[in-house]
């Protein structure tokens, strides 16, 4: 048992062919996770072509490995070498003239093959595969588009998406903080979710206005919801956190905590969410609770006509 208590089951054939590549090519794997003292502890059952015959034994995987395999059924491939390079700095400023200008709003019709789908939009999309694993899951039901300021991942992200063929995902180099309004303004059909999913902390107090969720933001994601939309905001630093919170929790007119509205989620005694509600943890989140982190998770939801009724019952 390694120091972050995950062991899996791997074939030596696996271990040797899969892991330098992250595109796992060749193998379904299915697998669950779940916390163990703040640690999470996976198990895999594989399943690959016939000619591989899978002898479990235990292995223990670094952290870059686990995302490979939460990611496994996305079979990406290998982007060459230009493409692949994704070094970068650890922060972005936002506040660059560069990123001053929103950006152009691209023809949906262009970009998705039913521009009128439910969109939900990633804030922070990073290198794509949480949405790509989404668009998979619910390809024509569902349109995802990401809103990333680092130039290189979108172009990684674009080329996966071509590779794999998915036309219900888009992503769109962004400063979202001055963007996001703009672009989904434009789009045709319903905004019926928005995450910002581990977000860059910037610590420094003299840095905190480079952060993404700052009250415009937060204000338009509220006033583009449609009735009934939903947002979720999650940080594995509790200072990120509590800062989105507070901001979301400001939009109390319009924006409802899921637990108010929905019995059946349940949340902590600090009101932060039990569960991951999407199905797949993202990269950033994989890594943190490697590292043994816990994530602090809100979601919300859009009760307009809700808060209308009560508005004015109590006239
Ligand atoms: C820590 S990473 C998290 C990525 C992903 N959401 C995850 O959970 O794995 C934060 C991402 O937000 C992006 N980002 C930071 N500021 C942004 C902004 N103003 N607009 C768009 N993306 C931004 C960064 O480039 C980075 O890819």
């Amino acid at each position: 048992m390694s120091r972050s208590g995950i062991m899996v089951g791997l074939s030596p054939t696996f271990r040797q062919t899969s892991f330098p590549s992250m595109g796992l090519k060749g193998f379904s794997f299915r697998f669950k996770h779940w916390a163990c003292n703040g640690y999470t502890r996976m198990v895999t059952s594989a399943s690959c072509s016939d000619q591989l015959q899978l002898q479990l034994q235990d292995k223990q995987l670094s952290s870059p490995e686990l995302v490979a395999l939460e990611y496994a059924d996305l079979n990406l491939p290998l982007p060459d070498k230009e493409l692949g390079n994704v070094r970068i700095r650890q922060h972005v400023n936002p506040l660059k003239t560069t990123f001053s200008v929103p950006v152009q709003v691209p023809h949906w019709n262009q970009v998705f093959r039913d521009p009128t789908l439910p969109l939900m939009v990633d804030i922070g999309s990073g290198s794509g595969r949480f949405l790509m694993w989404l668009g998979k899951k619910n390809a024509g039901v569902r349109n995802y588009l990401g809103l990333e300021i680092r130039e290189k991942l979108v172009n990684r992200a674009h080329y996966w998406v071509k590779e794999i063929n998915l036309d219900n995902v888009h992503f769109i180099y962004a400063n979202a903080t001055n963007s996001f309004k703009q672009v989904v303004s434009n789009y045709p059909g319903p905004l019926m979710l928005v995450s910002i999913l581990c977000p860059d902390p910037h610590f420094k107090k003299r840095h905190h206005k480079r952060r993404v969720v700052q009250k415009p933001l937060v204000d338009s994601i509220a006033a583009s919801l449609m009735d009934g939309g939903e947002v979720l905001i999650q940080s594995d630093v509790y200072e990120v956190a509590v800062d989105m919170r507070f901001q979301f929790d400001g939009e109390s007119n319009t924006l409802k905590h899921i637990d108010e509205v929905d019995s059946s989620v349940l949340c902590d005694s600090e009101g932060w969410l039990l569960k991951n509600p999407m199905g797949i943890r993202t990269e950033r989140e994989i890594h943190a609770e490697f590292e043994g982190a816990k994530i602090y998770r809100r979601m919300y939801k859009k009760c307009f006509y809700q808060h209308e009724a009560i508005s004015s019952s109590s006239i």
